[in-house]
């Protein structure tokens, strides 16, 4: 008797988190991979690694749709969007993010498929941390509108829905799989770890927003993909925080920095030129440790760590390690 086969579709698979999500699922046993990806700002170089089926196709592409709805597909990972949170075009970011997944659901509903989809930390501006489900979810722009937009319309459909729908908000994510969005144009949109990395490796002093008090949850792309296998067995339907539960400031990210780079360079503090910016972020985990059964592991330091040597050893794509 042959084993059964999981075939999980990953939208946004080219993109810095939907590849490592991809990345993990590919080495689970009896697991097919599906990616699909417009390439609007993913890379195909972050799919260079996996043996996996590709489509270059919208994430509402109704060819797909149609297969959801015929359960083709054991389970859904939903990680296209527009990313760029600078984007201030109302209508495209609705469009885009909430329109395509409110079709995504309707699809699932038809066929009972688990859907886990990806929301963000942005649906709380700038509200007072620690940051908690349903509480102070008052997005400062267009794009954590349209993510708080998702779980709005996700939350309507738990109670009628046959399966189990789970939207993760993800924090400050950082590892590999990001260069891309360092190599946008115009636009650099990767961590500041990245950012910060890449100036020093080219003499450059690092640069802060003054003081380099602002405070972020930062969690490491490996968080991130076990949180994401956990929501694959997690029992009910709910939305719940990703991130690493502490806030760090952003000179402890060059502190860390400089340990793991063996560098003592001075930092040079700017002007922050936005005029809406997040000063402290911190993700409450109650609800997640209960919903997914899973917890942070990376510190701050062993992150930041552990990207470094990646970053320093060439590594480009996602990781091809065992998720922490
Ligand atoms: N990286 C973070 O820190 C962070 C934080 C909060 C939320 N998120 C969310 O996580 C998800 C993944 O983000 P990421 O950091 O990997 O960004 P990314 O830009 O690297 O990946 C997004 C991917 O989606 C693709 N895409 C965009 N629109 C599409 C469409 N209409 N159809 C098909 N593909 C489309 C892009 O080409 C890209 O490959 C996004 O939904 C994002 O909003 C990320």
């Amino acid at each position: 008797m042959t084993a059964t086969q999981d075939r999980i579709l990953v939208t946004g698979g080219a993109g810095f988190i939907g590849a490592n999500i991809a990345a993990a699922l590919i080495r689970r046993p009896h697991t097919e991979v599906v990616v699909v990806d417009d390439f609007s700002s993913g890379d195909w170089r972050n799919l260079r690694p996996l043996d996996c089926e590709l489509r270059a196709a919208d994430s509402d592409d109704p060819v797909l749709l149609d297969e959801i709805a015929h359960g083709d597909f054991s389970a859904i990972y939903h990680e296209a969007a527009i990313t760029d949170t600078t984007v201030m075009d109302q209508r495209r970011m609705v469009e885009v993010n909430t329109n395509a997944f409110a079709k995504l659901l309707a699809a699932t509903a038809a066929s009972s498929t688990r859907l886990i989809y990806a929301s963000s930390a942005g649906v709380y501006g700038n509200a007072p941390a620690p940051n908690a489900i349903g509480k102070g979810e008052e997005p400062e722009n267009i794009y954590g509108f349209s993510k708080l937009a998702m779980d709005r319309i996700a939350k309507r459909w738990y109670a009628r829905h046959p399966s189990v729908i789970i939207g993760l908000r993800y924090f400050n994510v950082y590892g590999p799989g990001e260069c891309h969005k360092n190599e946008r144009e115009g636009n650099k949109t990767a961590s500041m770890m990245l950012q910060l990395y890449q100036q020093i490796r080219a003499g450059k002093q690092p640069r802060l927003f003054k003081h380099g008090e602002q405070r972020r949850d930062f969690v490491y792309i490996r968080d991130v993909v076990a949180a994401n296998l956990a929501a694959l067995v997690a029992p009910r339907s709910g939305v719940c925080n990703v991130g690493s539960g502490r806030s760090r400031c952003f000179n402890d990210v060059v502190a860390a920095l400089r340990v793991s780079m063996k560098v003592e360079l001075e930092v040079e503090y700017f002007d922050n030129p936005f005029a809406f910016y997040q000063n402290h972020t911190e993700a409450d985990l109650g609800h997640t440790r209960s919903l997914l059964q899973w917890q942070p592991k990376w510190e701050l330091e062993e992150g930041i760590a552990d990207y470094i040597a990646w970053l320093d050893a060439g590594g480009r794509g996602p990781s091809l390690e065992e998720a922490s």
